[in-house]
């Protein structure tokens, strides 16, 4: 679990950048929490410095709104979605539970895939 800071550090409208095993993006949506992987997956662009619209927040350098409660991005030029995570709040204070890491056909040697493939990890999901 991440220590993000205060409940009171992230305020509405806001968002706070995080370092996880990559960074993170911790969105306060009308008092509710959102935390998501913050690179954009169409380039290197910092969602965190995005512009939030509802429960969706937009790529600052080529406009791609990724929706904070799936992390699908709703049209192009970001295809693929950014992982969303946990976000818990005690006595005032906000965590993140960083989700597992995605799975991809790069990443995963060869004599891997075959188990990973039939465990049905994400293989499908990042094969788009
Ligand atoms: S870097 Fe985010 S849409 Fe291009």
């Amino acid at each position: 679990m991440i220590f993000v800071g205060e409940l009171s550090d992230i305020p509405v409208g806001e968002s706070v950048r995080i370092h996880g095993e990559v960074p993170i993006a911790v969105f306060n949506v009308d008092g509710e929490l959102f935390a998501i992987d913050d690179t954009c997956t169409h380039q290197d662009a910092s969602l965190s410095d995005g512009w939030l619209e509802g429960c969706a927040v937009e790529c600052p350098l080529h406009a791609a709104c990724f929706d904070l409660r799936t992390g699908r991005p709703s049209g192009p030029p970001a295809k693929t979605p950014v992982r969303t995570h946990t976000v818990l709040v005690d006595d005032g204070r906000v965590y993140v539970r960083e989700s597992a890491p995605v799975v991809t056909a790069q990443s995963v040697r060869p004599a891997e895939a075959g188990h990973y493939a039939e465990a049905g990890h994400y293989i499908d999901e990042v094969a788009s």
